[in-house]
């Protein structure tokens, strides 16, 4: 027998988010720009980030239509508050996060090279959403460390540790820990 009561949402959290996301920017004058994003949702190839409207963040994809998704994996759990920070605008937040920024794929925004794998990302449209707004992304390509990529090229989120945010603002996460086998396959 199982007996539900109602709770508050807010405090117990029971959606909480897919695995925490950094996202790179540039601004215009190519000056790299970070932020960790928990509230993302992934449609086919389309990313859609709640971001919030005051962020540098946020302009720096209105003026440059691109980001970079970095991944970032149990080993990299501290930097995540790192490049968080809220630094002056026109500071290379990578390099203030005590990171290192290489050449994206197909995008101006820099990877991030600690980090386990990337998406880089277009602006596809934008809408205000409270004190945030959403922005989706059309995801055009992604990079992997061979080093989490497992024999089939799947990207090993469990030996990436990949980190899911579950009592935002407390830095609590859940890392992956292992994959389990489910039965039967979607056609
Ligand atoms: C784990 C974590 C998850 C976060 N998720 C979001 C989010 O989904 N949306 C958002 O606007 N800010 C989020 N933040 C806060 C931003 O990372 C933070 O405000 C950052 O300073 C914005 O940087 P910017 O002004 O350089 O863009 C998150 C912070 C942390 C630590």
């Amino acid at each position: 027998m199982c007996y539900k009561s109602e709770t508050d949402l807010k405090n117990t959290r029971i959606l909480s988010s897919d695995p925490v996301i950094v996202i790179t920017t540039i601004d215009k004058n190519g000056v790299p720009n970070t932020a960790a994003v928990g509230s993302y949702l992934r449609i086919g190839s389309t990313i859609i980030i709640a971001i919030h409207e005051e962020s540098h963040t946020y302009h720096n994809i209105l003026e440059t239509r691109e980001f970079v998704a970095n991944v970032p994996g149990l080993k990299d759990l501290e930097s995540i508050m790192r490049v968080s920070r809220d630094y002056p605008k026109g500071v290379d937040e990578i390099k203030a996060s005590g990171l290192r920024a290489e050449p994206s794929l197909k995008v101006k925004p820099p990877t991030i090279v600690e980090y386990p794998a990337s998406v880089e990302c277009q602006l596809k449209w934008t809408k205000p959403e409270g004190t945030h707004a959403l922005l989706a992304g059309e995801m055009i390509c992604g990079k992997c460390d061979d080093a989490y990529l497992d024999p089939m090229g799947h990207f090993d989120q469990v030996k990436a540790g990949v980190l899911h945010i579950v009592r935002y603002p407390d830095p609590v996460y859940i890392v992956a820990d292992r994959y389990v086998q489910g039965i039967e396959q979607m056609k």
